[in-house]
């Protein structure tokens, strides 16, 4: 079940930000587990390392190649397709997972913050499906088989805050990145390529502890952690294994039949919300 023997994935955002799992970096694991071969990218170059040193922990270091990349600039993005293509002749999976979130609303966000989260959650997504969907296209002209599209949204395109705070670009960008994705698949349909978005809601991946104690103005990390927990209906908090797992399967052959859509992994939290 699940296996990914044989295809080539591209992942974005292959690091995290600290120490631990970050979902892209957990994606890029478990699929190497699974049989693929990875193409991990991301702007930080020791975010790479992190995730190389669990790859060579788990014996999958032929599994994994990885390259700097801010997946903000087309051309840094082209050159990372092309060094793709080089290195394994084909894309089987691309799985945008870059992004991140700002708070403030029209008024109290600068432009430029505004603009950098347009450009981090949905941007990302747009150049990425620009540099594979021709090789996918050509893949399914030549052999019959196109290739799996997985987004990385939010709940926050739904609750339209984070952390209890408006976070009025994370949402629209998110939200965004939900309608490219259906667009984008629809637009796909007959070649063979499956365009799906995961949609997770709190987890607890190593951006707790880094960014949002800071961001929210939680104070410290426990009761930030504790607070998060209790918002959830399961309890606690998803991992960044829970959002690989969706992401796996929207990837897998096994979802052949699935385009257009979304996995919501978020511990029942959007259908408990009070309705608005
Ligand atoms: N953690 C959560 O609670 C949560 C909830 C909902 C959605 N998400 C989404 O999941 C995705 C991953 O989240 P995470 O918590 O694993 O974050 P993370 O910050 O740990 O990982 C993201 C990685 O992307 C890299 N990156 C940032 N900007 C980049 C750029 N311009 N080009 C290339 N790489 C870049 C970072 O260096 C980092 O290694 C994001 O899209 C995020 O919005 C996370």
């Amino acid at each position: 079940m699940l296996r990914l023997d044989g295809k080539i994935a591209f992942i974005t955002g292959a690091g995290s930000v600290g120490e631990g799992w970050g979902n892209g970096k957990a994606t890029a694991v478990l699929m190497a587990r699974q049989g693929a071969k990875v193409f991990g990218v991301d702007l930080d170059k020791k975010a790479l390392e992190g995730t190389a040193e669990r790859m060579r922990a788990e014996g999958l270091e032929d599994s994994w190649i990885s390259l700097p990349c801010d997946m903000t600039d087309n051309d840094q993005v082209k050159a990372a397709f092309d060094a793709c293509l080089a290195r394994f002749g084909r894309i089987d999976i691309l799985v945008n997972n870059v992004g991140g979130s700002a708070p403030g609303n029209p008024v109290s966000m600068s432009e430029e913050v505004w603009r950098h989260q347009i450009d981090l959650n949905l941007t990302t997504c747009f150049l990425a499906c620009k540099h594979a969907l021709p090789t996918m296209v050509s893949q399914f002209e030549n052999e019959g088989k196109g290739g799996a599209i997985v987004n990385l949204s939010s709940i926050g395109s739904m609750t339209y805050q984070v952390g209890g705070r408006v976070s009025a670009a994370y949402a629209a960008s998110k939200a965004g990145v939900v309608a490219f994705g259906r667009s984008t698949a629809i637009a796909y349909v007959k070649q063979g390529i499956r365009v799906n978005t995961v949609v997770p809601g709190v987890m607890h991946t190593p951006l707790v502890e880094n960014r949002l104690v800071a961001q929210l103005g939680a104070g410290d990390a426990k009761s930030l952690i504790a607070a998060r927990n209790a918002s959830v209906p399961m309890g606690r908090m998803g991992d960044a294994w829970d959002v690989a797992n969706a992401v796996l399967f929207l990837a897998s052959d096994e979802a052949r039949y699935i385009t257009a859509t979304e996995i919501v992994v978020d511990g029942g939290m959007t259908a408990a919300r009070p309705s608005q």
